[in-house]
């Protein structure tokens, strides 16, 4: 299929740091909800409140190809687009909390691991080492790099840790579209792929498994586990290529 990505003018960067920072707010107010004996269609109702009422902004996910919540929360094996419903959290959970907001037109997309209560110490490493990740992956975007640069540094560090990523999702760009191109893969060569130039604005998002990097569909045809039942985390955040290097839109402003 023939690529078409949508470079950013300034005036389009300016909207897109606006719904990143909405989309980081989102994150850090439901950080203290997420404990012990609360239920992720919980969850799912004080983020869609918040971003309806208070941010005056679009969940994206919403009837997006037909989801039917405003987040998507992916508990221990579910890799992502996890369905909010009427599971509780308990001590030890691992979960990852994915927020899409559009605001003027532009989407910021980002996702954090959350912890529940103490869990096991591998957890607890799978969620630091996807998290390096993701900022392995930020700290090589540049114009001149490559997209391979990005899978490459990932999976490099995934597999030295003895996890595995997986294939069968990645990141994308993102603008007025949710899912644009390019699609950035979180596994690769150094030196392949096309060329990062300024104005691409994308998403990196690792999704890293304590066990084999298979995934399997649910018959809802929403949430992905993983094939073996182990454990995944997954951090995302909007990044903006600028002519020296990179901006965090989902970041600390
Ligand atoms: N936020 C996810 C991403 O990072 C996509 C979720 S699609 C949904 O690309 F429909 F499940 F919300
Ligand atoms: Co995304
Ligand atoms: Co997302």
């Amino acid at each position: 299929s023939l690529m078409a990505i949508q470079l950013k003018t300034d005036d389009d960067l300016s909207r897109m740091r606006t719904a990143g920072q909405l989309t980081r707010s989102v994150l850090d107010m439901i950080g203290p909800h997420v404990k012990p004996g609360v239920t992720t269609g919980e969850l799912d109702e004080i983020c869609h409140d918040y971003i309806v009422n208070t941010l005056e902004a679009v969940p994206a996910p919403l009837n997006y190809r037909g989801f039917p919540k405003s987040i998507c929360t992916s508990v221990n094996h579910v890799v992502c687009h996890g369905i909010p419903g009427g599971k509780r959290l308990k001590n030890g959970d691992i979960v990852n909390i994915d927020i899409t907001v559009i605001k003027d037109g532009f989407h910021g997309d980002a996702s954090r691991m959350y912890l529940v209560g103490k869990p096991p110490i591998l957890a607890q490493r799978l969620v630091e080492t996807a998290k390096e990740c993701l900022e392995l992956g930020i700290s090589v975007v540049r114009p001149g790099a490559h997209l391979g640069d990005i899978g490459s540094i990932i999976q490099n560090y995934a597999e030295s840790k003895g996890f595995s990523v997986v294939r069968e999702y990645c990141g994308h760009g993102i603008g007025r579209g949710f899912h644009e191109d390019p699609q950035v893969l979180h596994y690769g060569t150094y030196g392949e792929g096309i060329e990062i130039v300024p104005g691409m604005t994308f998403t990196i998002e690792p999704m890293v498994n304590a066990g084999k990097a298979q995934t399997r569909l649910l018959s809802d045809g929403w949430t992905v586990v993983t094939k073996d039942h182990s454990l995944s985390a997954q951090w995302e955040h909007t990044l903006a290529v600028t002519s020296t290097g990179v901006e965090v839109l989902t970041g600390v402003a």
